[in-house]
């Protein structure tokens, strides 16, 4: 019989941040990390950026395209960044879905959306990218923002955002990416790996999840990986553009 507390050799390994770990332990490893920060979060994410995810996020709000009366799925939602923007510009005839794997920053997007008086056209599932619970052919746009480097089958998210997208919807990721010039690159190391977990343990009492997240920056596919696997899904007419010296990528691509 074989021992339980041994990982089974025959597992395949991902990432989680630079350790290698069985790939059916990386989601619950991702979830305690947003699990521990979902309180602090908004406020680390203005801390760490300067502010800065303001404007990618509303960067990719204006290459969505949405207009009124459009259903948009936000997966990966988080504390609802973007879909307050989205309730705000579907209007009363649309409809916006935050859909995040973790119960916890589910709660505070829920919560604050709530306080900032978004209601009517905003619905909250929990659902995990790789397996969405929606019927085909179902939304206009489809947005993940700083999700996908934490999926564990990034092909599968993919191919599930694909197939819920209308034909002719949109599929915008947001992420982290590569920097383009590597002097830009040694200052942002400097900054990731000193700043940031500093941070998490002054703000939050929490730097592992913070050095997490530096290192799954690092291991995240660049700008033209991210476009093959794009291509590869099935969408059509992929781009990206690079924001703040390609620190962060806008990939869209749309459904044939
Ligand atoms: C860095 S936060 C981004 C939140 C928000 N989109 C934003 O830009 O502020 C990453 C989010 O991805 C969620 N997440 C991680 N793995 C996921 C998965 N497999 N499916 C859905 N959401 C996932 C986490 O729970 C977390 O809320």
């Amino acid at each position: 019989m074989s021992d339980p507390r041994k990982p089974d050799s025959a597992e395949p390994s991902t990432h989680f941040g630079y350790q290698s770990v069985p790939e059916s332990q990386k989601a619950q490893k991702v979830a305690e990390v947003f699990h521990s920060v979902a309180a602090k979060y908004d406020l680390m994410n203005d801390v760490l950026s300067g502010g800065m995810h303001r404007l990618w996020k509303r960067f990719t709000i204006e290459l969505s395209g949405v207009r009124p009366g459009n259903r948009v799925l936000d997966i990966a939602g988080g504390t609802g960044d973007l879909a307050r923007q989205f309730s705000r510009l579907v209007g009363p005839t649309g409809e916006v879905v935050l859909a995040d794997i973790n119960a916890s920053m589910l709660k505070v997007g829920r919560d604050r959306l709530l306080d900032k008086g978004v209601a009517g056209n905003v619905k909250f599932v929990q659902a995990d990218a790789e397996k969405l619970p929606f019927p085909d052919n179902h939304f206009d746009v489809v947005t993940i923002a700083f999700g996908l480097r934490n999926v564990t089958h990034k092909e599968d998210a993919l191919r599930s955002m694909l197939r819920v997208l209308k034909p002719g919807g949109r599929l915008l990721v947001l992420e982290f990416s590569k920097p383009s010039s590597s002097l830009l690159g040694k200052a942002y190391d400097a900054y990731s790996f000193a700043f940031m977990p500093l941070a998490g343990k002054l703000i939050t009492n929490d730097a592992e999840s913070y050095r997490y997240l530096a290192e799954s920056i690092r291991m995240h596919p660049d700008q033209e990986t991210l476009k093959g696997m794009m291509v590869d899904a099935g969408f059509d007419l992929v781009t990206y553009h690079n924001m703040t010296g390609g620190i962060v990528a806008l990939h869209r691509g749309i459904k044939p």
